[in-house]
């Protein structure tokens, strides 16, 4: 297991006179499942542009397996084997679920059968067998989150990036998402999740890292975060801790 296979070395991201990311640091060790959260605005799908290279941060360097990827394009960093999804879900509506999974499976299978055969396996791995003559447009919104990991699981990445894949879920949606991270990582992939569902993240979490204002406020386990007191008055509020107090079981 590499230690550090993804480091976030002081990044700092400006948007005018607004500090979006402000020198974040932490690393990621291959097999992890790291949580980031924090209240809106506090820099998340800042940090994930930034480490996907979708922005370019302003100051700072990410790291990959001890190589500075902070220059390259966003087609570059997902071949190097780090994918993402957008908070607001972007599949290609009118297109087939095997023809969405398909756009990823191109990058490193070129021939059409290939891909094919790719995104069929892929299918299966989410569950999409069904649905796979589908347009992707009538899918609920929760298999469209799904539909968008497939996608980019089928690029074949080593870290996975997703942004707020358990938001509007119910909780039966939550437990199925929460297991499939778990396959994810079971199969050697690392993962980075923004969540706030707490009830999902929390218990597969190996660590949490903590924004607010674009600055890392803490990281730690689960339960170092929940109890930090500028977590709690940052993010979590006092109602929240005294509902969590003592429970850290994962998800009845
Ligand atoms: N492209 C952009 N242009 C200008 N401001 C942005 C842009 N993207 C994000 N921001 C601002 O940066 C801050 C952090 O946003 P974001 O990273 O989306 O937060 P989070 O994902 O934690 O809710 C917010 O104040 C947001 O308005
Ligand atoms: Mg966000």
């Amino acid at each position: 297991m590499t230690k550090d296979m993804l480091i976030i070395d002081n990044i700092t991201k400006r948007f005018g006179g607004l500090m979006a990311n402000q020198n974040v640091s932490f690393s990621i060790a291959e097999g992890e499942i790291i949580g980031l959260i924090g209240p809106n605005g506090a820099g998340k799908s800042t940090l994930f542009n930034c480490i996907s290279c979708y922005y370019n941060a302003d100051g700072g360097r990410i790291l990959f397996h001890g190589a500075d990827i902070s220059k390259k394009t966003p087609e570059a960093i997902c071949r190097m084997g780090i994918g993402r999804t957008f908070q607001i879900v972007r599949i290609f509506k009118e297109m087939t679920v095997r023809e969405n999974i398909m756009i990823g499976a191109f990058l490193k299978h070129v021939k059409l059968c290939d891909a094919t055969a790719k995104a069929e396996e892929t299918a299966d791995l989410f569950g999409f067998t069904e649905k796979l003559d589908l347009p992707a447009g009538s899918l609920t919104i929760s298999d469209q989150k799904r539909l968008e990991v497939a996608r980019v699981f089928a690029t074949e990445p080593k870290v996975l990036l997703l942004d707020e894949m358990m938001a509007g879920l119910n909780i039966q949606e939550v437990r199925e998402t929460t297991d499939l991270i778990l396959k994810l990582r079971d199969m050697g992939i690392t993962l980075v999740l923004v969540e706030h569902v707490m009830e999902g993240i929390m218990p597969i979490a190996n660590r949490v890292i903590v924004l607010d204002y674009g600055e890392k406020i803490a990281e730690g386990t689960p339960d170092e975060v929940v109890n930090n007191d500028k977590v709690i008055q940052a993010y979590f509020g006092k109602k929240y801790h005294a509902k969590r107090r003592g429970r850290t079981a994962p998800l009845q």
